[in-house]
């Protein structure tokens, strides 16, 4: 039933919570608004409450049909949105407006309940859809149903004025879907589940050595080939034998570049940005697998069905085809996802192959290169120049800072805060990820009570407590700090259920810190 799915974290975490959190009885919304001020009395919404547009602006029009299908698929009223005008606005009736005079900050909204009226007020189209947010917290929780339950419900709203806008612009979730694949219904519910505690960027972790997700016109064994593995879910991660030869690789999936679209849509619907992530020169074996000539050695190579750690096979820094394949993936890359930002990994890249490669070996001579951390930061510059050529900004792990960071590079410090704290310091924007704050993918309780994880142990009270601003760092160098992001690795975690369950409760502490 979606309704307890829905409402057992937003209970758990209400339950858990530090007092800091604590709200009133009739007022509880996640994250916390900046300013709450109760008034006496509800406002009922029924099938006779107007719903109102203050203009016809596409962001009013597309949040006012948002709250509107929202009730509807609850099994709520059917409410017909009209323009408002003088003669309406004094009936009982819900108000969408925007105030984009800088009146209220960006994102921020004002929410105004009072028995005959529902004011809601947007800083931007996002604001308003914050709003509409915090209105659905304050409705009974079947308004959390897309299941028509019980009719019969009052929708009755506890009368209150509220003020709010967040800490950070950038609030993020990230999804593994290479160790695991996920399809595009449940992509479209992680999305909802972000929404409703106001997280706007969803880090799309693409490709990785164990698959790659993402349809490319103009190199179909991506999805052929580099998208399947030999199906080996049976065994434990680490034990998965290779893909042995005349076995079938019949694991896998990706998202073809209509679902691309259609999940961009359902995004910017909810106001959240989707960053793809492309993983070079490591995480990329199911590259070779497809195109062996991108490797140092030539390969053969098979997609792995676990993990075989490292895994030292990359792409060849010394081959320009390589280059080539990048910035042709990265085209269409950028033609499928508005977001400013391509994030290109530069995770974990193991040098083995390129200290026996002649031509990445070549390339260090050639460039003058002093080892092969200069050779990596040779490469993310290289990818760099080809980013901007695509009109975007690149973002990358923190190993990006190893041998000179990129010039316009954005940092995602995952190694600990050292790297954000570097990175700021350089005058680079950063999202905190830290493993110990920000790894979902490590178990929240007590191993013997909990599914089998990579490891690690992040419980919830540990998120709550997580403050994304170094304090080494001044005042002028915390304006890089944009935000944080939890990442959710799903090399043990091969069901939709499962990532709910590493992601819920935890994201609602997560949004409490960011916004
Ligand atoms: C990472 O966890 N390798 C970014
Ligand atoms: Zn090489």
């Amino acid at each position: 039933m979606k309704t307890l799915r829905y409402l057992f974290p937003a209970f758990l975490a209400v339950l858990l919570n530090f007092n800091l959190y604590a709200q009133s009885e009739k007022i509880q919304v996640i994250p916390k608004p900046a300013k709450i001020k109760e008034i006496k009395g509800t406002f009922r919404v029924d099938a006779s409450t107007s719903i109102l547009m203050a203009g016809k602006n596409e962001d009013i029009v597309r949040n006012t049909l948002f709250l509107c299908e929202t009730l509807r698929q609850a099994g709520g009223p059917v409410l017909s949105p009209v323009e408002m005008n003088s003669k309406n606005k004094k009936k009982q009736a819900i108000i969408l407006s925007l105030n984009d005079q800088g009146k209220i900050p960006a994102e921020g909204y004002i929410l105004k309940v009072t028995p005959k009226h529902i004011f809601i007020q947007g800083g931007s189209g996002a604001g308003l859809f914050y709003g509409i947010q915090t209105l659905l917290q304050l409705m009974p929780p079947e308004i959390m149903s897309s299941n028509k339950l019980k009719p019969g419900i009052s929708w009755d709203i506890p009368c209150a004025e509220i003020q709010d806008s967040p800490r950070f612009p950038y609030r993020g979730m990230h999804l593994d879907v290479s160790r695991h694949f996920f399809g595009k219904e449940f992509i479209k519910r992680y999305l909802d589940l972000m929404a409703t505690y106001k997280m706007n960027t969803f880090h799309w972790h693409l490709t990785d050595d164990n698959g790659w997700r993402i349809e490319i016109k103009k190199y179909p064994r991506l999805t052929q080939i580099s998208a399947w593995r030999a199906d080996h879910e049976n065994l434990p991660w680490r034990e998965r034998p290779a893909q042995k030869e005349g076995e079938k690789a019949t694991y896998g999936g990706y998202y073809s570049q209509d679902d691309i679209r259609e999940i961009v849509q359902y995004a910017k619907d909810r106001y959240i940005t989707i960053i793809p992530e492309i993983e070079m020169p490591a995480h990329s074996i199911e590259v070779l697998a497809a195109y062996p000539q991108f490797s140092c050695t030539g390969g053969p190579f098979t997609v792995p069905t676990g993990s075989y750690w490292p895994n030292i096979d990359i792409l060849c820094a010394g081959n320009d085809s390589v280059f080539t394949f990048i910035d042709d993936v990265l085209t269409e890359v950028a033609n499928l996802f508005p977001s400013k930002y391509i994030h290109i990994g530069g995770d974990e890249a193991d040098k083995t192959r390129w200290i026996a490669c002649p031509k990445c070996q070549k390339r260090v001579k050639d460039e003058g290169l002093k080892n092969e951390k200069e050779l990596q930061s040779y490469f993310i510059k290289r990818v760099e120049k080809i980013v901007i050529s695509k009109g975007k900004k690149m973002i990358g792990w923190d190993e990006i800072l190893e041998g000179g960071l990129a010039p316009e590079a954005t940092v995602m410090s995952w190694r600990g805060i050292e790297g954000g704290i570097i990175a700021a310091r350089q005058g680079h924007d950063v999202i905190m990820t830290p493993t110990s704050y920000c790894y979902f993918d490590y178990c929240q309780g007590e191993s013997g009570y909990e599914p089998t994880s990579i490891g690690g142990y992040l419980p919830l009270k540990k998120v709550y407590s997580y403050e994304p601003l170094p304090q080494e760092l001044s005042s002028a160098e915390q304006k890089h700090i944009l935000g944080a992001q939890a990442n959710i690795w799903t090399e043990y975690i091969p069901i939709p259920s499962h990532v709910e369950y590493m992601a819920i409760p935890r994201m609602l502490a997560l949004s409490e810190v960011v916004w």
